[in-house]
Order: structure tokens, then sequence, then C-alpha cells
């Protein structure tokens, strides 16, 4: 037996917090019953709907990894119509993106129906590496990414620390290639924190995430997860 908010929680709905407000307000039903008291624990056996969407949590697991083209929404399902990387996966379990990469952005995304796993992997408590690739406009020097790596003000909070190092510079195009490793995932984050350097970000592509990398994914193809890789970021979770 579970708390409710715990297997709402679990079931990659929604965060554990969401799920007492919707509780609160009488969004939950467990066995077609509204329970809006705190504390309610449930098993297996039961029935719960949250908004009037069964949650399933005996559903088998799945996990993939996505190169996300350019072009595509990070949703499961678009307002205007287009296409999303759920789209470009074929499977028949109802998986969603961990976290978000924007419509302009390449590279790797994680897609999973598992909730626990995605709770983990996008909270930034706990320090999940990401590498992203950026082209910039305008000549980066080292000076201005030791302001970036240590940390710069988006939407009046600091960043964490970060590492950051030039790739290429081209004087030519007037453009600039860093590799910036950060453990946050903020709305935009690290165009927000070019720009708040004073550079425009013209490219982004996410390279990787803790171990796991784009090789042999070429743009718009994905792979499932293997087991040991799934072990690998759980082992990551219990260290
Ligand atoms: N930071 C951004 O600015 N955009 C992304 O898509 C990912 C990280």
């Amino acid at each position: 037996m579970e708390r409710l908010q715990k297997v709402i929680a679990l079931s990659g709905y929604c965060s554990r917090r969401k799920a007492e407000e919707l509780i609160q307000k009488g969004q939950v039903k467990v066995n077609g019953q509204i329970v809006t008291q705190m504390g309610v624990k449930v098993s297996n056996n039961d029935f719960i709907e949250v908004e009037g969407n069964p949650i399933n949590e005996k559903e088998e697991k799945v996990y993939y990894i996505l190169n996300k083209p350019r072009g595509i929404v990070t949703t499961t399902n678009d307002e205007k119509g287009r296409k999303t990387v759920v789209d470009l996966i074929k499977t028949e379990k109802r998986i969603y993106p961990v976290g978000r990469l924007d419509y302009d952005t390449t590279g790797l995304i994680i897609l999973t129906n598992d909730g626990e796993l995605t709770n983990y992997l996008i909270h930034p408590k706990n320090n999940i590496e990401k590498v992203y690739v950026a082209k910039l406009k305008g000549i980066i020097l080292k000076e201005d990414l030791n302001k970036i790596c240590s940390g710069v003000f988006i939407d009046g909070k600091k960043t964490s620390k970060a590492k950051a190092k030039i790739l290429r510079v081209d004087k030519k195009t007037n453009t600039s290639v860093v590799e910036l490793i950060i453990h946050e995932g903020r709305n935009h984050q690290v165009k927000k924190m070019f720009e708040a350097i004073g550079f425009n970000v013209l490219k982004l592509k996410r390279e990787s995430i803790s171990f796991l990398t784009l090789d042999g994914l070429k743009s718009g193809e994905y792979r499932p997860l293997s087991i040991k890789e799934v072990k690998m970021l759980y082992g990551e979770k219990n260290n």
C-alpha cells in the first residue's frame, strides 16, 4: 500500500505536490469515488483516475532515446497540430518526453512511461549532467565563459556552477562554438545563460544526458535503452 499522491507522482502524471493539489480540489477518484482527504493509501488493485484520466501503474515500462531534429515540439500533443517527439517513435505505449528541448534545438531526449525515473532525472537536486553544444553569434573569449561557469542570473535566479569550453571560433562568419555542461534544466536555460553575457545562440544541440550519448543515432533516429542502461540510470538514482 502506498499513499495516493505518491502513486500518482510515480505514474508520471505530475509531481507529488501537484497531486496533493488535485486531491484537495476533488480531481482524483479511487474506485469511482472522489477522494479529497490527504494520506489515503491505495494498492495495485485500486482504480485511480486523475482529472478523468486513469493512472495505470501496472503498464510495462519502456525507454527510448531520440536524436531530435529541428522543427519538432517536445510535448505529447501540440495544440497547433505540429509534429511532436512522440510522433517519431513507433509504440503502443503512452510515452512522454523527459524534460524539454526547444522547437529549434536538436539532440538527445529520453522518452518513457516511467514516472519515477522521469521525476528523478528532471529534479535539479539530483545533478544529472547534460552536455550542450551551442553556436553563437560573435567571438567569445575565455573571460566570457568564466562568467557563465561561475553562474549568471536568469529570471532573477543565479544558475549553478557549469563547465564550458570553446570548441571553435570563426572570425570570417563572426561565430563561436562552445560546449556547455550544466546540471539544471530551467526553461530555455542555455540560450538565456548566453544572452545573460551578451551572446545570441544561433544553433543548439544536446549531446548527452549522464552517460547516454547520440552515438549511432542520426537526426530523427531513436533506439530503445538496453536493460543495462536503464539499470545504470536507476543506479545513479540509488547512489
Ligand atoms: N536550453 C535551451 O535554451 N534550450 C533547449 O532546448 C535546451 C536547453
